[in-house]
């Protein structure tokens, strides 16, 4: 079956976590994806946090499936004649380099212009123009500087970073959107274009709602569902809010059976209005849901901590599968505390590749996150990450060089 970017040819100058998310959804839809490293090091990733010596890490091999690996060295001028030849080929260049790190290779924008006036060139940065955007970013920073680890953690602690890399992957799916949109653009105007995505917005994209509320306190100095409501205080900025919903059906963390060994006997539960009834019933309060202290959701914003105290005496009495399948009977929204391995261990993610079995040359088989988006019509195989300079002469091939001239190169240390 052909796939959604077939015949699209990405230069992949991307390494750490930011920019190979991007290029490997895109290799995940069908493009082809050159990755470009440095002969002997490669992507530092490679050897960042082993569990096998000498050997590619989880972290290299789960961020760059299904791509090619060339080496060139892009500082020496027989190297750089190979990536324009590259540029000339491709119809993006995706980096992820430190501010500048392109235009002191020599490849401005200008330049890549003129070699290809349609190559749509990708890049993921810290953050956007202004005073930070000559500074060197890494996840947590992006986490910090966006506004998640502010509003992330309990009001009587400090900012908490999250586990889920919105920072990294989560700029990487921006990237990955705006190139596509640029592709697409590229077929009504036949030019190329610059895209950008600086991790400080992507994180705080993701934290709109914090954005929304700093308003609403700001306007009424107060946030009815936040836990510091009724007893606790408000200041300027949005507070920590712990587990409550970011939405407006309140909901909390609450322990089930087994919660005093087990580090995920927890299940997020969720008050949602049209089910208060059920809620009722399913805990043995039969009363509340007429009592006019708690049959509105407004009358139940200041009870909220006695409310999730009395549904958890009702969840510790039961496993969080248990309860699961109890309130999804009644379509009371809820949610166990996975643990990674119980997801990894979840048949039913195996079934849909979203988490996919893999075998390496020199690893043997690992488990991946597979593409998380399903196209109908552009299914997705994931294959193994490439060795280190895996496909440098079949690239080169293609691009026209002979094996004389590629033994020559390789002699000079270009490639
Ligand atoms: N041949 C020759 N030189 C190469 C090369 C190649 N194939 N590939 C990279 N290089 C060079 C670059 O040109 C750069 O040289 P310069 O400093 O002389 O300009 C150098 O390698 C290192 O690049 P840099 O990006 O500065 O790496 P770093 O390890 O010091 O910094 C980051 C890493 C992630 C902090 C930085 O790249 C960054 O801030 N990136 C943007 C934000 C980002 O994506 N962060 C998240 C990462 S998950």
């Amino acid at each position: 079956m052909s796939k959604a970017l077939d015949g699209v040819r990405i230069l992949d100058f991307t390494h750490v976590q930011s920019g190979p998310t991007c290029t490997q959804l895109l290799a995940w839809f069908g493009a082809d994806v050159i990755k470009v490293e440095r002969a002997g090091a490669g992507d530092i990733t490679r050897e960042q946090l082993r569990d096998i010596p000498d050997v590619d890490s989880l972290y290299f091999t789960m961020l760059n499936h299904n791509k090619r690996s060339v080496t060139i060295d892009t500082k020496n001028p027989e190297g750089k004649l190979v990536l324009e030849a590259l540029i000339q080929k491709c119809d993006v260049l995706v980096e992820n380099f430190a501010p500048g790190a392109l235009d002191r290779m020599g490849f401005t924008w200008e330049r890549i212009q003129q070699l290809n006036p349609r190559m749509i060139v990708a890049s993921v940065k810290g953050f956007g123009p202004g005073p930070y955007e000559d500074c060197k970013v890494y996840e947590n920073v992006a986490q910090c500087a966006g506004g998640a680890a502010s509003t992330t953690g309990f009001d009587d602690g400090p900012p908490v970073v999250s586990g889920a890399q919105i920072g990294d992957s989560g700029t990487g799916l921006h990237l990955a959107l705006g190139i596509v949109t640029a592709l697409y653009q590229r077929t009504l105007t036949g030019r190329g274009q610059k895209v950008l995505a600086a991790m400080q917005d992507g994180v705080l994209n993701l934290c709109r709602v914090k954005l929304r509320d700093q308003q609403r306190l700001e306007r009424t100095g107060t946030m009815k569902e936040y836990p510091q409501y009724p007893n606790g205080t408000f200041g300027e900025a949005v507070p920590r809010a712990g587990n409550a919903s970011g939405g407006g059906q309140p909901g909390w963390i609450l322990k089930c059976k087994g919660w005093e060994t087990d580090p995920n006997a927890y299940i997020y539960f969720i008050t949602q209005a049209p089910v208060w009834a059920k809620i009722c019933n399913v805990i043995g309060k039969e009363e509340w849901a007429t009592d006019p202290n708690y049959a509105t959701p407004a009358a139940r914003l200041p009870h909220l901590k006695d409310i999730f105290a009395e549904i958890e005496r009702w969840t510790m009495t039961k496993t969080k599968f248990e309860a699961m399948q109890i309130l999804n009977k009644y379509d009371i929204p809820c949610g166990p505390i996975l643990s990674m391995k119980e997801i990894a261990e979840e048949p039913s993610l195996r079934k849909t590749g979203t988490i996919v079995e893999v075998d390496h040359p020199t690893r043997g088989k690992y488990l991946t996150v597979g593409n998380p988006i399903k196209l109908s019509d552009s299914p997705t195989e994931v294959t193994r990450s490439p060795l280190l300079g895996e496909h440098t002469d079949e690239v080169m091939t293609e691009l026209g060089y002979s094996p004389e001239q590629i033994s020559a190169l390789r002699t000079a240390g270009a490639i």
